[in-house]
């Protein structure tokens, strides 16, 4: 029979045998499944595994810190937190197009996570040439989407899929690959993950980069920061969190329109608020919100953040849109 404890049970007794007394490495994404696949292979190698968190500068806020502190104190893993915001802010400078974003995130990110790989092996001495399994969260429907010859139509490009490089020196332990994302929130449960962590919404790869319309720039990225804040406590406060599948906040940084707040002419941008309901990400609905709840996060964004004059609502399903914007 399934339950949790018997796919617990299971992959670590797999993964203990695989391992043996060699040594892993797992990239922490932030995200539920690395953080559930870190936890599973954790509890089956202990000190043998070393996690991986590159903060590409691109999160929001709050959550390299609940990597660095809520799930270290959980799992009691080995963490090494690489801060490349610079090098991703770079890369980026200029860069608008959508596509040309993700191909740069995703490139920038494996080249800071090898390099990581590389560190962690040389700092093992002797026994570097011991780590050689890499530890990845990969569920059954990225196994289905990614591969399998269904051809599924290429729309955008995830920055995690086909991200590997062809000559890769690891091998791999994917401990989720035959569970969907209800049943790895279980699994995470089971593991005694906090629950901000086995909740969490999705949240893209490519991070804030793809929800400012237009250049990514510290200054832009700090003020969408503090505006994704606000909603999120917002919708949180109001206990919807369960309700809506996630929300994208946007900056449309490339647009201004005139306000007025206090006694003078403002000239600011739009944010975006883009509550979806879904059950798997392919299609979604947008979440018919309270008007109360709306109200509250669009008085609070343009009063707390500078250069927001305006709050949209975006009603438009998917398809014809997408979740993100980018
Ligand atoms: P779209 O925008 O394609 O998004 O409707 C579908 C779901 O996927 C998330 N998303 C990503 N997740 N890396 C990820 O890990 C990515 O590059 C990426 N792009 C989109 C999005 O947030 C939504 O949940």
């Amino acid at each position: 029979t399934w339950t949790t404890e018997n796919v617990v049970d299971e992959q670590v007794a797999e993964i203990r045998a695989r391992v043996g007394a060699k040594r892993a490495i797992c990239g922490l994404s932030g995200g539920v499944d690395s953080a559930v696949a870190a936890a599973l292979v954790q509890k089956a190698i202990g000190t043998q595994l070393t996690c991986v968190y590159v903060d590409h500068g691109l999160m929001r806020k709050g959550e390299t810190e609940q990597v660095e502190k809520d799930f270290v104190a959980a799992t009691g893993v080995q963490l090494k937190v690489v801060d490349a915001s610079e090098r991703f802010l770079t890369a980026l400078a200029g860069v608008c197009d959508p596509e040309q974003k993700r191909k740069i995130i995703g490139r920038e990110f494996i080249r800071v996570f090898e390099q990581a790989q590389a560190e962690i092996v040389a700092e093992a001495g002797a026994e570097g040439e011991d780590v050689a399994f890499l530890v990845q969260g990969t569920l059954y429907p990225d196994v289905v989407e990614s591969g399998g010859g269904t051809g599924t139509a290429n729309i955008k490009s995830h920055h995690n899929v086909g991200g590997l490089p062809d000559d890769i020196e690891f091998e791999l332990i994917e401990p989720l690959r035959k569970l969907f994302k209800d049943e790895v929130r279980m699994v995470g449960q089971e593991l005694g993950l906090p629950e901000e962590i086995v909740q969490r919404q999705p949240f893209p790869g490519p991070g804030l980069g793809i929800r400012i319309v237009g250049e990514v720039t510290r200054e832009r990225l700090d003020l969408l920061r503090e505006a994704d804040a606000i909603a999120r406590e917002e919708l949180t406060a109001a206990g919807l969190d369960r309700d809506i599948w996630q929300c994208p906040v946007v900056l449309l940084a490339d647009v201004r329109s005139v306000g007025v707040q206090g006694d003078g002419r403002t000239y600011g941008h739009p944010i975006v608020l883009r509550p979806v309901s879904s059950e798997d990400a392919m299609t979604a609905d947008w979440s018919r919100l309270p008007y109360d709840v709306l109200a509250k996060i669009s008085t609070r964004i343009t009063n707390e953040v500078a250069e927001v004059n305006r709050v949209v609502l975006d009603v438009t399903s998917k398809p014809p849109g997408t979740i993100e914007w980018e």
